[in-house]
């Protein structure tokens, strides 16, 4: 059983860390988003779920401005961190990505060492001038996604050297190390099988005590476990969001209800 509340004090409703506002997105002239409106609280895991298609990696994408890297896609509306645009032109993406880190479907270690996987973000971003220091940030950041233990004596080996599940979790390590507020993860779980897919649902669950977290998910039964607000995604348009039990057991929309009694999907 993850999510917090479900074991202890109920969530306290915290600040809005990132919100959306007319988000359109066009790839070329097709359209794949028709303006998203959405609040991302501070501390809390978020799904993005709906069928294939629907426009969930898009939006994602649109958070920490990966679509920019995709020839053709342009972006109307705003996406606002902490109350600033990050579109403005003024803005340091390279700073916003540390900000916002993204984890893939498919464990992408760079081809270097367990150690360097981690340690690179730190020493690009200058977050440690002494090699104690980025031991520290290393070891840090493999505690708190839990592999620490099943990596201490194998740091100079290759990051690709690990199991499937290790590998996810060092991708999340390495987006730990370089100290995110928001952690965005689409669909970090598919490849792994149910063993590593717990653990990553349990990681996901201790993150959010200090990390916002959207995720999206096709497991429906995940963004149960793991999501305290689930939003569903259809055609372009997020039909609709709120609590994720709510969504689950009593949503406002047709289509909402026809997706999760796998009606369509
Ligand atoms: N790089 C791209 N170039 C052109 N069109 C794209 C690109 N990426 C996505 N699209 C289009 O945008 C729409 C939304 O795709 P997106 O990948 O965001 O959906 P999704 O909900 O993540 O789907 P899935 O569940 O299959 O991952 C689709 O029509 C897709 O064809
Ligand atoms: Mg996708």
């Amino acid at each position: 059983m993850h999510k917090s509340e479900a074991s202890g004090e109920p969530r306290q409703q915290g600040q809005v860390k990132m919100s959306t506002r007319g988000v359109k997105v066009f790839y070329g002239d097709n359209q794949a988003l028709h303006g998203i409106d959405l609040d991302i609280t501070e501390n809390e895991v978020i799904a993005f779920i709906g069928p294939s298609g629907c426009g969930k990696s898009t939006f994602l994408r649109c958070l920490n401005r990966m679509n920019d890297t995709i020839p053709g896609c342009r972006i109307e509306g705003d996406v606002i961190l902490d109350g600033n645009d990050i579109y403005a032109p003024s803005l340091d993406v390279v700073l916003l990505r540390a900000q916002v880190g993204i984890v893939f479907q498919k464990p992408n270690p760079f081809p270097k060492s367990i150690y360097e996987n981690i340690a690179y973000g730190p020493r690009l971003h200058g977050l440690a001038s002494r090699r104690a220091e980025l031991d520290e940030i290393v070891e840090h950041s493999l505690r708190r996604a839990g592999l620490w233990d099943e990596v201490k004596d194998r740091l100079d080996q290759p990051g690709t050297s690990l199991s499937g599940g290790q590998q996810q979790r060092l991708c999340i390590a390495r987006t730990i190390a370089i100290s995110p507020e928001v952690i965005l993860m689409d669909e970090p779980c598919s490849a792994l099988d149910p063993i590593a897919t717990a653990k990553i649902e349990q990681l996901i669950d201790e993150l959010s005590a200090s990390y916002t977290i959207a995720m999206v998910t096709h497991n429906m039964q995940q963004a149960a476990r793991v999501a305290h607000k689930t939003a569903f995604f259809h055609m372009g348009d997020m039909v609709e969001v709120g609590d994720t039990d709510t969504i689950f057991t009593n949503p406002k929309d047709q289509r909402t209800h026809d997706y999760i009694t796998g009606r369509f999907g």
